[in-house]
């Protein structure tokens, strides 16, 4: 059994963001969402994980390396533009082979793993095995109509969906999915997508299973995703203090304070994780937040947002809330007269102000 993430895409959702980074290798609880994939691949005992990159191959490449790091070997494909996840698993033919495989999808998060579906998969003789999601928003997703339990139809981002369940980017195949990925055509959004090749094999006799989840899932596309995630991911921390925290400070609840971090009359009511190095100073970090490594945060209240690394945020007088900073952005009060709003911001960034 192989292991196949996809980790191309542009992630124009999450612009300004992306326009730096992979969509990828964005943070949640200081983790880049990656590494979920990778190390949910690994715990179901698969070792030979191909990764499928496209324009952000550089930025992929460097953080997740050989694999080593988690006793897994890392192969990259390369794509060389986004043609669909059916597409990508033609061009992962050669690495594949003839084995069995999962594939996963680099930026989707699901708790609880997935040992349970390989080994099912492993066991039923199934062709195919898709997970299934009930969610509020079908329209968004690939969506499967079932008959009796059976997959008997799915529909890429129908408009006058079927069902509520959604498609959840993990698939399991073996072989025959080269021969669909080879006889479809192009969606109208010209991508070659895996809904149809799944569909091909439904028409084609091969037999698909499905599995509906009762755990929480999460394609992380959009800021308010990401911020659930980052929700879901906090809540199961465990404390640990292994930074400096003043006697004038406050630490409640869950909360991580990483190596050389430095809190100094401050307040961390948790879930939250403050990342190596990084300083608080006068400041309130609220639930449901991550700050990277390297960060400063000084006479400012933050919560229920996410701040990358190298950053500082100083003298804001309102609370920042439902916020994804990137990487090395300052955000400060500014003594210059006159007293004006002062931005230097790059495309697509949004900024709230009260
Ligand atoms: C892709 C699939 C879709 C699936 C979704 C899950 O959508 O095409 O069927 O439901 O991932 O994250 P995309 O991210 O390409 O819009």
């Amino acid at each position: 059994m192989k292991g196949l993430i996809l980790s191309g895409g542009e992630g124009t959702r999450l612009r300004p963001i992306t326009h730096t980074n992979a969509k990828q290798l964005v943070p949640i609880a200081n983790k880049p969402i990656l590494f979920y994939g990778i190390e949910a691949i690994k715990n179901a005992g698969i070792s030979d994980i191909g990764i499928v990159v496209g324009g952000t191959k550089d930025e992929i490449k460097a953080a997740a390396g050989d694999g080593s790091r988690w006793g897994v070997d890392i192969t990259y494909i390369e794509q060389d533009a986004p043609r669909g996840l059916a597409h990508a698993v033609l061009i992962a033919e050669d690495f594949i082979k003839d084995d069995p495989f999962v594939m996963y999808l680099g930026d989707n998060l699901i708790t609880g793993g997935i040992t349970n579906l390989v080994e099912e998969f492993g066991r039923n003789g199934a062709n195919s095995q898709i997970l299934l999601a009930r969610v509020t928003n079908p329209q968004q997703f690939g969506v499967a109509e079932l008959s009796h339990g059976r997959v008997v139809r799915l529909e890429e981002k129908p408009k006058e969906p079927k069902s509520d369940l959604a498609l959840v980017g993990v698939y399991l195949f073996d072989k025959n999915i080269f021969q669909a990925v080879k006889n479809i055509k192009p969606s109208w959004r010209n991508e070659l997508e895996i809904t149809d090749a799944i569909q091909y094999l439904i028409n084609h006799g091969y037999n698909v299973q499905s599995h509906i989840i009762n755990g929480w899932w999460k394609d992380t596309g959009k800021l308010e995703d990401m911020l659930e995630a980052n929700r879901m991911v906090l809540d199961t921390l465990t404390t640990e203090i292994n930074g400096f925290v003043d006697s004038n400070s406050k630490v409640e609840f869950k909360v991580v304070i990483s190596k050389g971090a430095e809190v100094i009359n401050s307040v961390i009511r948790g879930p939250a994780i403050i990342g190596n190095n990084t300083k608080i100073i006068n400041s309130f970090v609220g639930p449901f937040t991550s700050i990277e490594h390297d960060v400063r945060i000084e006479d400012s209240e933050i919560e229920h947002s996410i701040v990358l690394e190298d950053s500082v945020i100083k003298g804001i007088k309102g609370r920042i809330e439902d916020s994804l900073i990137g990487k090395n952005v300052e955000v400060s009060a500014s003594p210059l007269k006159p007293k004006a709003y002062r931005f230097m911001l790059g495309d697509s960034s949004k900024v709230g102000i009260l």
